[in-house]
């Protein structure tokens, strides 16, 4: 499987703002991910970071105004970068980039780049308001610059408003999603459902299955990363909803009447929730309890077909795709739902096989397009790989 986010050459510009105290841990999941790092800071970022802790996790010597010099570090360090990020990034470092100001190490770096720029604004909720800042933000983004938006939350400066930086995980993500090989998703909408249903017995009981949403959430992150706008509709498991919209539900019903509502804005359905086939015909409104009662028999009741029901109503440019978790006969019985649901393609998935099916990060799937000039395909290793492979597939 292709690993297009192994050994990419990270350039990271660190300016004076509070938020430079969360990028040690930043530097150490770049290297986790097997990503190389180059570091430049500001002589303010040195007040919030320390130098020494840096060049400790990056391995590496760092770059400040000290070393600008002969050398030209600011052009050498760009033809060996493939992205330049630049987080936290102060008010005042990104007037300058807006305006051509390149007045020390790390601003000289941005004016002389010629790969992709990330900016992370990180600031006080006023200074970010300031008409001054969101005017240099949009000549930034009108020049193709890539912004991530402050999120809301607790600010250093005592009050909760925007100008959060996200946390270390999300920054990148976002590196991943500016480095993706592809961005052929970008303006299209995708669907995905994930994780199990829970069909209740009483208010505390109820039936469900070992899914953890991790193969739809690989394909909704795959997705995201070729530039989608993705919305998940979850069955109740925690999820890294990162630049996600998420709707949550608990039983199949739920979950039928989500997509229903959904299903007009979505360009591509992946249906890779395990919704469970029945749900309990009377449920009891107060606990059952177990006194009196050497056995208990639930009855059953089928529950709706949300795919088939997707395959019924969905419009003729929409591409849905399935999942298809079997333990016999996959094969046959992928074929047999790809007909009988109406889908697009279905990817098969022997859930009994080691490494594979529920809970596991691993997986082996089997891409099976209804145009039957299409090629059957098998993937296996990391859910996450094995989804950017299938979207290539696919789109
Ligand atoms: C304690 C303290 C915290 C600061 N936090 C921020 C911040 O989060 N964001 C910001 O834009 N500026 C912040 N500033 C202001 C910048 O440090 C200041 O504008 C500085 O000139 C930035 O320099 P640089 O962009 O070259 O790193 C802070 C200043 C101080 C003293």
């Amino acid at each position: 499987m292709n690993n297009w986010k192994s050994g990419r050459k990270i350039l990271l510009g660190i300016t004076g703002g509070i938020a430079a105290y969360k990028i040690p841990a930043l530097v150490r999941l770049i290297k986790k991910s097997n990503c190389e790092v180059e570091i430049i800071l500001t002589d303010f970022a040195k007040n919030f970071v320390a130098p020494m802790t840096l060049e400790t996790l990056a391995g590496r010597r760092v770059w400040t105004n000290e070393n600008f010099d002969f050398s030209i570090p600011h052009i050498k360090l760009n033809d060996w970068a493939e992205i330049f990020v630049i987080a936290p990034c102060t008010a005042n470092t990104l007037a300058k980039i807006a305006h051509g100001v390149a007045d020390n190490l790390l601003t000289s770096a941005a004016i002389a780049a010629h790969c992709p720029i990330l900016i992370f604004p990180a600031m006080n909720e006023n200074m970010f308001d300031n008409p001054a800042t969101q005017e240099n933000l949009k000549i930034l983004s009108a020049r193709g610059v890539h912004v991530v938006q402050p999120s809301e939350g607790d600010l250093a400066c005592g009050v909760c408003g925007r100008g959060r930086m996200p946390e270390s995980n999300e920054v990148m993500l976002e590196i991943f999603r500016t480095l993706s090989p592809f961005h052929d998703l970008a303006g299209k909408k995708v669907l995905v459902t994930t994780g199990p249903t829970h069909e209740y017995l009483d208010p505390v009981r109820y039936i469900s299955n070992p899914s953890t949403g991790k193969m739809g959430v690989a394909m909704a992150r795959a997705a995201w990363y070729r530039g989608a706008d993705v919305k998940i509709i979850s069955g109740p498991v925690e999820i890294n909803s990162y630049g996600f919209e998420v709707v949550h539900v608990k039983s199949a019903c739920e979950m039928l009447d989500a997509v229903k509502e959904n299903l007009s804005w979505a360009d591509y359905i992946v249906k890779a929730a395990a919704v469970g086939d029945y749900r309990v015909k009377n449920f009891s409104s107060q606990k059952i309890k177990r006194e009196g009662k050497d056995e208990l028999t639930i009855e059953l009741a089928q529950n709706p077909d949300i795919a088939a029901e997707v395959g019924k109503l969905k419009r003729d440019n929409q591409i849905l795709i399935g999942f298809a978790a079997e333990t016999q006969s996959l094969n046959d019985n992928a074929h047999a739902k790809l007909e009988r649901k109406n889908l697009d393609f279905i990817l098969a998935n022997d859930v009994s096989a080691p490494d594979s099916g529920f809970a596991s990060d691993t997986n082996t799937l089997k891409l099976i397009p209804r145009d039957l000039n299409e090629k059957e395909k098998i993937y296996s290793g990391l859910k996450e790989d094995i989804a950017y492979e299938v979207w290539s597939d696919v789109v």
